[in-house]
Protein backbone atom coordinates (compact mmCIF):
# COMPACT_ATOMS: atom_id res chain seq x y z
CA UNK A 1 0.00 0.00 0.00
CA UNK A 2 1.49 3.59 -0.66
CA UNK A 3 2.07 5.90 2.02
CA UNK A 4 0.18 8.59 0.58
CA UNK A 5 -3.12 6.38 0.78
CA UNK A 6 -3.26 7.59 5.07
CA UNK A 7 -4.23 10.85 2.61
CA UNK A 8 -8.07 12.04 2.03
CA UNK A 9 -7.21 14.78 -0.46
CA UNK A 10 -4.45 15.68 -3.02
CA UNK A 11 -4.47 19.22 -4.11
CA UNK A 12 -2.47 19.73 -7.95
CA UNK A 13 -0.57 23.25 -8.66
CA UNK A 14 -1.71 23.54 -12.83
CA UNK A 15 1.29 25.51 -14.64
CA UNK A 16 4.02 23.41 -14.89
CA UNK A 17 2.89 19.83 -13.22
CA UNK A 18 -0.58 19.64 -15.18
CA UNK A 19 0.56 21.08 -18.44
CA UNK A 20 3.49 23.25 -19.96
CA UNK A 21 2.13 26.67 -19.10
CA UNK A 22 5.03 27.38 -16.81
CA UNK A 23 7.03 27.92 -20.37
CA UNK A 24 4.41 30.33 -22.08
CA UNK A 25 4.26 32.35 -18.60
CA UNK A 26 8.56 32.28 -19.01
CA UNK A 27 8.06 33.37 -22.93
CA UNK A 28 5.42 36.42 -22.11
CA UNK A 29 7.79 37.57 -18.93
CA UNK A 30 10.72 37.47 -21.21
CA UNK A 31 9.63 39.77 -23.98
CA UNK A 32 7.99 41.46 -21.78
CA UNK A 33 11.30 42.33 -19.64
CA UNK A 34 13.48 42.90 -22.14
CA UNK A 35 11.14 45.36 -23.47
CA UNK A 36 11.72 47.24 -20.37
CA UNK A 37 15.62 46.78 -20.77
CA UNK A 38 15.50 43.83 -18.00
CA UNK A 39 17.82 40.72 -18.63
CA UNK A 40 15.19 37.79 -17.91
CA UNK A 41 16.40 34.19 -17.96
CA UNK A 42 15.47 30.76 -16.42
CA UNK A 43 17.32 31.92 -13.36
CA UNK A 44 15.19 34.49 -12.60
CA UNK A 45 11.72 32.72 -13.90
CA UNK A 46 12.46 30.19 -11.27
CA UNK A 47 11.45 32.79 -8.57
CA UNK A 48 8.61 34.19 -10.65
CA UNK A 49 7.39 30.27 -10.83
CA UNK A 50 3.71 30.89 -8.58
CA UNK A 51 4.00 34.34 -8.44
CA UNK A 52 0.49 35.66 -8.92
CA UNK A 53 0.96 38.34 -12.31
CA UNK A 54 1.20 41.69 -10.60
CA UNK A 55 3.92 40.07 -8.48
CA UNK A 56 5.61 38.84 -11.16
CA UNK A 57 5.66 42.55 -12.77
CA UNK A 58 7.18 43.76 -9.25
CA UNK A 59 9.82 41.39 -9.48
CA UNK A 60 11.02 41.99 -13.26
CA UNK A 61 10.73 45.95 -12.79
CA UNK A 62 12.68 46.28 -9.87
CA UNK A 63 15.50 45.59 -11.80
CA UNK A 64 14.50 48.41 -14.52
CA UNK A 65 16.19 51.54 -14.67
CA UNK A 66 13.45 53.74 -13.72
CA UNK A 67 10.13 53.58 -11.96
CA UNK A 68 6.58 52.67 -12.98
CA UNK A 69 3.28 54.58 -12.75
CA UNK A 70 -0.05 52.09 -10.98
CA UNK A 71 -1.49 53.11 -14.54
CA UNK A 72 1.44 51.39 -16.42
CA UNK A 73 2.48 48.63 -14.05
CA UNK A 74 -1.19 47.18 -15.19
CA UNK A 75 -1.07 48.42 -18.87
CA UNK A 76 2.00 45.99 -18.52
CA UNK A 77 0.35 43.08 -16.89
CA UNK A 78 -2.32 43.39 -19.01
CA UNK A 79 0.37 43.41 -22.50
CA UNK A 80 1.75 40.11 -20.92
CA UNK A 81 -1.59 38.46 -20.11
CA UNK A 82 -2.54 38.90 -23.91
CA UNK A 83 0.61 37.63 -25.02
CA UNK A 84 -0.08 34.74 -22.70
CA UNK A 85 -3.63 34.02 -23.85
CA UNK A 86 -2.55 33.85 -27.13
CA UNK A 87 0.11 31.32 -26.33
CA UNK A 88 -2.24 28.97 -24.56
CA UNK A 89 -5.11 29.49 -27.11
CA UNK A 90 -3.90 26.53 -29.38
CA UNK A 91 -3.47 24.55 -26.14
CA UNK A 92 -5.42 20.91 -26.64
CA UNK A 93 -5.64 17.81 -24.36
CA UNK A 94 -2.35 16.53 -26.28
CA UNK A 95 -0.46 19.42 -23.71
CA UNK A 96 -1.23 17.11 -20.80
CA UNK A 97 2.06 16.44 -19.48
CA UNK A 98 3.20 12.64 -19.16
CA UNK A 99 1.02 10.67 -16.84
CA UNK A 100 -1.01 13.91 -15.87
CA UNK A 101 -3.92 11.95 -16.92
CA UNK A 102 -3.08 8.92 -14.95
CA UNK A 103 -2.17 10.85 -11.58
CA UNK A 104 -5.55 12.38 -11.57
CA UNK A 105 -7.13 9.24 -12.45
CA UNK A 106 -5.03 6.89 -9.75
CA UNK A 107 -5.74 9.49 -6.92
CA UNK A 108 -9.07 9.33 -7.92
CA UNK A 109 -9.30 5.49 -7.66
CA UNK A 110 -7.62 5.42 -4.29
CA UNK A 111 -10.70 7.56 -2.92
CA UNK A 112 -9.01 10.93 -2.96
CA UNK A 113 -11.07 14.25 -3.32
CA UNK A 114 -8.97 16.08 -5.86
CA UNK A 115 -8.50 20.10 -5.62
CA UNK A 116 -6.41 22.57 -7.83
CA UNK A 117 -4.46 25.45 -6.40
CA UNK A 118 -3.38 27.56 -8.95
CA UNK A 119 -3.27 31.60 -8.75
CA UNK A 120 -3.43 31.81 -12.57
CA UNK A 121 -6.74 34.19 -13.26
CA UNK A 122 -6.25 31.53 -16.74
CA UNK A 123 -6.27 28.81 -14.92
CA UNK A 124 -10.32 27.62 -15.84
CA UNK A 125 -9.14 28.31 -19.26
CA UNK A 126 -6.53 26.31 -19.29
CA UNK A 127 -8.46 23.53 -17.96
CA UNK A 128 -11.14 23.53 -20.65
CA UNK A 129 -8.88 23.67 -23.53
CA UNK A 130 -6.76 20.39 -21.72
CA UNK A 131 -9.97 18.98 -21.05
CA UNK A 132 -9.92 18.19 -17.60
CA UNK A 133 -12.05 20.45 -15.59
CA UNK A 134 -14.65 17.51 -14.80
CA UNK A 135 -11.74 15.62 -12.93
CA UNK A 136 -11.58 17.75 -10.13
CA UNK A 137 -13.60 18.26 -7.21
CA UNK A 138 -12.61 21.72 -6.45
CA UNK A 139 -10.96 24.23 -8.30
CA UNK A 140 -9.76 27.82 -6.73
CA UNK A 141 -10.83 30.73 -8.08
CA UNK A 142 -7.72 32.62 -8.22
CA UNK A 143 -9.39 36.32 -7.92
CA UNK A 144 -10.98 35.09 -4.94
CA UNK A 145 -7.43 34.87 -3.17
CA UNK A 146 -6.13 37.89 -1.08
CA UNK A 147 -2.48 36.32 -0.69
CA UNK A 148 -0.51 34.55 -3.42
CA UNK A 149 2.13 32.16 -2.80
CA UNK A 150 4.05 31.16 -0.59
CA UNK A 151 1.16 32.48 1.67
CA UNK A 152 -0.73 29.21 2.60
CA UNK A 153 -4.13 30.68 1.93
CA UNK A 154 -4.99 29.13 -1.50
CA UNK A 155 -4.21 25.17 -0.42
CA UNK A 156 -5.97 26.12 2.63
CA UNK A 157 -8.85 27.21 0.81
CA UNK A 158 -9.07 24.25 -1.06
CA UNK A 159 -8.77 22.01 1.84
CA UNK A 160 -11.94 23.93 3.01
CA UNK A 161 -13.73 23.22 0.11
CA UNK A 162 -13.21 19.96 0.00
CA UNK A 163 -13.98 19.41 3.22
CA UNK A 164 -10.82 17.68 4.60
CA UNK A 165 -8.43 18.57 7.59
CA UNK A 166 -4.94 20.33 5.54
CA UNK A 167 -2.80 17.28 7.69
CA UNK A 168 -4.93 14.91 5.55
CA UNK A 169 -3.86 16.60 2.21
CA UNK A 170 -0.89 16.66 0.08
CA UNK A 171 -0.23 18.94 -2.90
CA UNK A 172 1.52 18.67 -5.90
CA UNK A 173 3.75 21.25 -6.93
CA UNK A 174 6.80 22.99 -9.11
CA UNK A 175 8.21 25.97 -7.96
CA UNK A 176 9.22 26.90 -4.63
CA UNK A 177 6.66 29.17 -3.42
CA UNK A 178 4.36 26.89 -4.27
CA UNK A 179 6.36 24.41 -2.29
CA UNK A 180 6.53 26.67 0.83
CA UNK A 181 2.91 27.51 0.34
CA UNK A 182 1.61 24.05 1.18
CA UNK A 183 4.31 23.29 3.64
CA UNK A 184 2.76 26.69 5.61
CA UNK A 185 -0.28 25.23 5.30
CA UNK A 186 0.34 22.14 7.25
CA UNK A 187 0.71 19.86 3.86
CA UNK A 188 2.54 17.45 2.84
CA UNK A 189 4.29 18.41 -0.13
CA UNK A 190 5.41 16.58 -3.15
CA UNK A 191 7.40 18.72 -5.45
CA UNK A 192 8.07 18.04 -9.50
CA UNK A 193 11.28 19.25 -10.66
CA UNK A 194 14.89 19.66 -9.17
CA UNK A 195 15.44 18.34 -5.83
CA UNK A 196 17.86 21.06 -5.39
CA UNK A 197 15.65 23.68 -6.30
CA UNK A 198 12.47 22.82 -4.09
CA UNK A 199 14.36 21.23 -0.93
CA UNK A 200 11.92 22.07 1.29
CA UNK A 201 9.54 19.53 -0.86
CA UNK A 202 8.81 16.16 1.06
CA UNK A 203 9.53 14.07 -1.75
CA UNK A 204 10.57 15.05 -5.12
CA UNK A 205 9.80 13.57 -8.40
CA UNK A 206 11.10 14.18 -12.19
CA UNK A 207 7.22 14.33 -13.38
CA UNK A 208 3.79 12.94 -12.93
CA UNK A 209 4.97 9.85 -15.11
CA UNK A 210 6.78 9.29 -11.07
CA UNK A 211 3.56 10.01 -9.66
CA UNK A 212 3.36 7.55 -6.27
CA UNK A 213 -0.25 6.65 -7.24
CA UNK A 214 0.21 5.90 -10.35
C1 LIG B 1 0.91 30.58 -11.89
C2 LIG B 1 2.23 30.61 -12.60
C3 LIG B 1 2.85 31.98 -12.55
C4 LIG B 1 1.85 33.04 -13.00
C5 LIG B 1 0.61 32.97 -12.12
C6 LIG B 1 -0.46 33.99 -12.51
O1 LIG B 1 1.15 30.55 -10.55
O2 LIG B 1 3.13 29.68 -12.01
O3 LIG B 1 3.98 32.00 -13.38
O4 LIG B 1 2.39 34.34 -12.93
O5 LIG B 1 0.06 31.68 -12.21
O6 LIG B 1 -0.99 33.63 -13.75
P1 LIG B 1 -2.02 34.53 -14.57
O7 LIG B 1 -2.50 33.60 -15.65
O8 LIG B 1 -3.12 34.93 -13.64
O9 LIG B 1 -1.26 35.70 -15.07
MG1 LIG C 1 3.42 25.86 -11.10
Amino acid sequence: MSPLSQFKAVIFDLDGVITDTARYHYLAWKRLAEAQGVHFDEAFNEHLKGIDRMGSLELILASATRSYTDAEKLALATEKNEHYKELIATMTPADLLPGAVEALDAARAAGLKIGLASVSRNAFEVLDRLGITGKFDYVVDAGTIARGKPDPEIFLKAARELGVAPGDCFGVEDAVAGVASIKAAGMYAIGVGDPRVLAQADIVIPDLAAFPLN
